[in-house]
């Protein structure tokens, strides 16, 4: 069967470029050694795996050794957060985070305040920007660390990096940065931006899903201050052990030195697709979008139109993928957290829609989802 659908989510995961897959196949079909191994087999995956890792480390703008790979942007998540807060030297035990963190940052909070840490949850603005001062004043003595997001997965809303950067590194606490939706369609430098620990996953950017990694500043794995979530066989220097996934960490690799190569291009003609979708969207009746006066991602655009109900739209134009509340953490839709915290009103935040396009969206697909919303809109 073939696939027809019109894609507009690529925030849920994006498709994997046939280069990608290339690279995959030939660590799947022709050199399938255990990276640990010794012989010749096991060498060339040892390479392919420096290799991936060199081409990541490129894109962040940081080196190789500061670079470990995981199953993806969850894992890396619950390593950091876990792995800083758990370990027997550490004493401090305040974390600040936000409301509109993807529930994989929310849930490994509330797993931690159900051990005894004290989770502070910053409010957003009705845009979905923090208050840098609200911050700074939240930071106290026993705090670990800040974890804050880079792009927002629902509203495409970008937050500050540098700056709240630059506050945690002057307070001397971590900065756990989940850069998923930003790594890959933005550029990065980790050391500039002063993020302590960069959490990504691949099928965000064009590689499968099941691989993602994590950055990890080097002052902090060199004074042995992070514990690892999956003990074992001592791969990645210890703090992620199991063997190596070498098709995957291969693909995800490549994934990097594409998006590294095409990221401007890209962004330029995403960009034009959105100013065009905006522009459309804001004709009908009562439709707003949310975080629209606040910087936010070039793909994403997360509207609402008062009454309508999405759940129905989905449902009568299934061969349009888009979606409505957050399509990557349940299969249950409820008014999206996000938009809650953003103070919208429930029924509201019931009738947004999230429109994520990447490299492959066309202007076509935008104009077959107008053309369906005001079809749905007139027979409603
Ligand atoms: C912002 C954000 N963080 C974390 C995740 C979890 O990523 P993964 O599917 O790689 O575990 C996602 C997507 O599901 C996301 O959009």
């Amino acid at each position: 069967m073939k696939n027809t659908t019109t894609y507009l989510d690529y925030n849920a995961t994006t498709p994997v470029d046939p280069r990608v897959i290339e690279s995959v196949n030939l660590y799947f079909n022709e050199f399938y050694g255990n990276a640990s191994s010794l012989h010749s087999l096991g060498n060339k995956s040892k390479t392919a795996v420096d290799t991936a890792k060199s081409s990541v480390a490129t894109l962040l703008d940081t080196e190789s050794d500061n670079i470990y790979f995981t199953s993806g942007a969850t894992e890396s998540i619950n390593f950091a957060l876990k792995g800083l807060a758990l370990h027997p030297n550490n004493s401090k035990k305040h974390i600040i985070t936000c409301h509109t963190e993807h529930k994989a940052v929310l849930e490994t909070c509330k797993y931690l305040r159900s051990v005894g840490y004290e989770i502070e949850f910053l409010p957003v603005n009705k845009d979905g920007s923090i208050n840098l001062n609200l911050l700074k004043s939240s930071i106290k003595a026993n705090t670990l660390l800040v974890c804050l997001m880079w792009v927002n997965n629902e509203t495409g809303v970008i937050h500050p990096v540098k700056e709240i950067g630059k506050i945690t590194r002057d307070a001397g606490i971590y900065f756990v940065c989940d850069g998923t939706q930003g790594v890959g369609k933005l550029p990065i430098n980790v050391m500039e931006a002063e993020i302590d620990i960069l959490c990504f996953s691949g099928h965000k950017m064009y590689a499968p899903k099941g691989i993602g990694g994590i950055y990890i500043n080097r002052s902090i794995t060199k004074e042995n201050k992070i514990l690892p979530l999956i003990h074992g066989g001592g791969q990645e220097d210890g703090l992620r052990n199991g063997t190596y996934n070498v098709p995957l960490i291969a693909g995800l690799g490549k994934a990097c030195e594409i998006a590294r190569e095409e990221v401007s291009e890209n962004e330029e003609y995403i960009k034009q697709l959105q100013d065009f979708i905006e522009d459309e969207l804001l004709q009908i009746k009562g439709a707003y979008i949310h975080g629209k006066s606040t910087p936010r991602i070039y793909n994403t655009i997360n509207v609402c139109i008062p009454g309508l109900d999405t759940e129905i739209f989905i449902g009568m134009n299934n061969d349009i993928a888009v979606s409505n509340g957050s399509a990557c953490s349940s299969a249950l839709v409820q008014p999206s957290h996000v938009l809650l915290a953003m103070d919208i009103n429930a029924d509201d935040a019931q009738s947004s829609l999230r429109i994520s396009m990447g490299k492959n969206s066309t202007k076509e697909d935008l104009e077959l989802l107008i053309q369906r919303l005001k079809n749905f809109i007139l027979i409603s």
